[in-house]
């Protein structure tokens, strides 16, 4: 798509970019912004090389956005910020795709490809066949119809004929160019098939972050992928970063006097032509095979790899790679005869569920986990697995002694399909529920709209425990050597109460330990030593508030001058931080409100834990520099973006909701309760827009 030479002028304009401050010709500045972030995105979706740190990228792309909301005359549907989804659909209306979307016809061993080899010659009268072969992504398939260069339609699959118009969530799908050169290859519309994926890392994260909140994991990445692009908010289809990977160009029209490019004689060619454009295809996956031996080698070897690839593969697609020959041999009622799966070995296995376990988490939430006979599947043993909670176990209808259904798709956590229930014998037990804490002993209660039991005795050795490991762990303070065996067995010695212990251990008492030589002692206390040095995001990851995850730690983080300043935060204060809703505001106000997390975080200060933000911009210049502004209720002056990037440019800053640090709050009609409380508060200033304007010399 771009030449070594586009790169370093893109590159160069990036840079100058960023620095640039005064706008002559907004409309050609609008363009360059665009290929800019266009290619920034490239780089980051479809090739995995960032070439701006996030924070020029977000200095990028908010100058084009300020730029296109200053000139909404030059907002075109395929600039980058038009991923951007504002409102709410109703619901997804039912499209046919320009050729139907079948599926594939499967095989699983050399003998299937074999016979489906025997089947193309004898259809083709023997001659020889070239093959393509990629991998078989394991998402929801979508069809894109791009006219005159523009994206214009995404579908689901839906019934093969049919699918659902979810144009709005494909573009929320970033390595999913929104136009591409097509009229230069004298194409009219395309239409392009591919499969919408999730990586399994994104996907584990999500999962971890719904059970946090006590909700039910997602099954797989399919299904995670498939669901997502059926979300009525696209914001929300957004956050779950999605991504695509397109296999097949299906259909498409020449412009008048057009001839087929030479690009599209062959399937490989396609693809890379479709790579050229900046489109995610498996250019790096995709071999060429004259033989039929060579594929199944290839085949066979590739499914030890299979784990390899960030997506979940179910197998390979072995393509003829003529297109002439393709139209040659045609399709059955249900699938193409030029194209064939080959499925890996299903991840799955039988075991029978022996007890349920009980474990308290970190939160208090009390997980059972099923303890099976140990079954190998693709590789490892499984011999216990979390039933996440008990609407879980209701739903599947699980019993002790069920012959259960496993499934251990890639990376992801192995988890319970279904009991087998055709094979019950009459003695399968219920699982019975505790009603008391399985460490304290104290009563259990669930929380309205929770579906986990949780211990809310915050004493409980199992929580206590599970917060010292969580603290220490690798993603927070990170502090080697101090893993979950020796949280646990310090703790049971009594020699590790909570996290500020971690900073005040006797080492003459655990050095009398065995096993607790002098070197792994100095070790472990330098490894301590230097957590107290961690960046504030970790330490407030780490003291594992209750819905606030990593990314989340990052943005209170950068919010503060220093984790006490999160003392006078209130909710609506931290609603007004980019996505802090109101479950995690609520947490994050009643952690820094409580008595004991506060005592909590000065022991942490006293022994010498970084609680500053250390890697906060330096101080704003110019003559707002240090005041606060608020805009609220109807202006009509000015637009509401235009005003607070007015109080930034003069080194101001804009504050998400009336408190005690708001300097002026700036009311338009109809303003409501910011305006009350600002009365009440006393302290805010309270300006027109017309004294705004003012006040600000414009
Ligand atoms: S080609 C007309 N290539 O597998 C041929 N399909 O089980 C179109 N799939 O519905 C399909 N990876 O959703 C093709 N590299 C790949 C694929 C692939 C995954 C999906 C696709 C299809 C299903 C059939």
């Amino acid at each position: 798509m771009y030449t070594t030479q586009d790169e370093q002028q893109l590159y160069a304009r990036a840079k100058s970019l960023i620095e640039q401050k005064e706008v002559t010709n907004p409309e050609e500045t609008i363009q360059e912004l665009r290929d800019v972030v266009n290619y920034c995105d490239w780089k980051y979706y479809v090739q995995n090389e960032p070439v701006l740190s996030d924070y020029e990228y977000d200095v990028v792309y908010k100058k084009l956005k300020h730029l296109e909301d200053q000139y909404p005359e030059l907002v075109t549907a395929d600039s980058p910020t038009q991923r951007v989804a504002m409102g709410l659909s109703e619901r997804f209306p039912t499209v046919s795709h320009l050729v139907p979307m079948l599926s594939l016809d499967n095989t699983y061993n050399a003998d299937d490809l074999r016979d489906w080899d025997k089947r193309c010659k004898d259809f083709v009268n023997g001659e020889a066949i070239e093959y393509c072969v990629e991998p078989k992504y394991d998402g929801a398939s979508v069809s894109l119809v791009y006219e005159d260069g523009k994206l214009v339609r995404g579908a689901t699959r839906g019934d093969g004929v049919m699918g659902e118009e979810v144009t709005i969530n494909i573009k929320q799908i970033r390595s999913i160019p929104l136009s591409a050169a097509f009229e230069k290859s004298g194409i009219g519309q395309v239409e392009i098939r591919g499969e919408v994926v999730i990586h399994k890392e994104v996907f584990a994260e999500y999962n971890r972050q719904r059970t946090a909140e006590g909700l039910s994991p997602l099954a797989n990445p399919r299904n995670a992928a498939s669901g997502t692009l059926r979300i009525l908010d696209p914001k929300e289809v957004s956050k779950r970063k999605l991504s695509a990977v397109l296999y097949h160009i299906s259909y498409y029209t020449l412009k008048s006097g057009g001839k087929v490019p030479d690009t599209l004689h062959t399937h490989y060619d396609s693809l890379n032509w479709l790579y050229q454009l900046g489109f995610p295809t498996p250019v790096k996956e995709m071999k060429r095979f004259n033989n039929i031996n060579h594929v199944i080698a290839f085949c066979e070897a590739f499914e030890q790899r299979r784990d390899d690839l960030p997506y979940e593969v179910d197998g390979l697609v072995i393509k003829v790679n003529n297109f002439d020959m393709q139209d040659r041999m045609g399709m059955t009622a249900h699938h193409p005869r030029w194209a064939v799966a080959y499925k890996f070995k299903a991840r799955q296995a039988t075991s029978k569920l022996l007890r349920v376990e009980f474990q308290v988490g970190r939160t208090g939430s009390v997980t059972p986990v099923a303890k099976i006979e140990p079954v190998p599947i693709g590789g490892v043993t499984v011999t216990s697995i979390s039933l996440f909670n008990e609407d879980v176990v209701r739903e599947k209808d699980l019993h002790i002694g069920d012959t259960v259904l496993v499934e251990r798709a890639g990376d992801v956590i192995p988890y319970i399909v279904k009991p087998l229930t055709e094979l019950r014998n009459g003695t399968e037990e219920d699982i019975v529920f505790p009603t008391k804490c399985p460490v304290c002993g104290e009563p259990l209660e669930k929380p309205e709209e929770e579906a986990v039991w949780r211990c809310i005795n915050i004493s409980c050795p199992a929580q206590v425990v599970e917060r010292i490991i969580h603290f220490a762990s690798k993603d927070a303070m990170d502090i080697r050597n101090l893993g979950a065996a020796n949280v646990l067995k310090f703790y049971e010695l009594g020699l590790l109460k909570d996290i500020p212990g971690i900073y005040n251990i006797n080492w003459d008492a655990i050095r009398k330990l065995e096993g607790f030589g002098e070197k792994s002692v100095t070790n472990l206390q330098s490894a301590i030593d230097n957590s107290k040095k961690q960046p504030l995001n970790r330490v407030i990851y780490g003291l594992g508030i209750r819905h606030v995850g990593e990314t989340m730690a990052k943005t209170l983080a950068s919010a503060v001058n220093h984790i006490r300043d999160l003392y006078d935060w209130d909710e609506e204060k931290l609603v007004s931080l980019q996505d802090v809703g109101p479950k995690v505001a609520a947490s994050v106000a009643h952690f820094f409100h409580t008595k004991e997390n506060r005592h909590m975080i000065d022991l942490l200060d006293e022994y010498g834990v970084n609680l500053a933000n250390t890697q906060k911009a330096a101080p704003a210049t110019g003559e707002l520099a240090g005041k606060t502004f608020l805009f609220t209720g109807t202006l009509s002056h000015f637009k509401r973006s235009d005003a607070e990037a007015m109080v930034e440019a003069r080194g101001g800053s804009i504050l998400g909701g009336v408190s005690s640090k708001l300097n002026y709050l700036v009311v338009g009609e109809d303003a409501g309760s910011k305006l009350e409380k600002a009365k009440k508060l006393g302290t805010v200033a309270i300006l027109t827009e017309q004294e705004f304007l003012e006040l600000i010399g414009d």
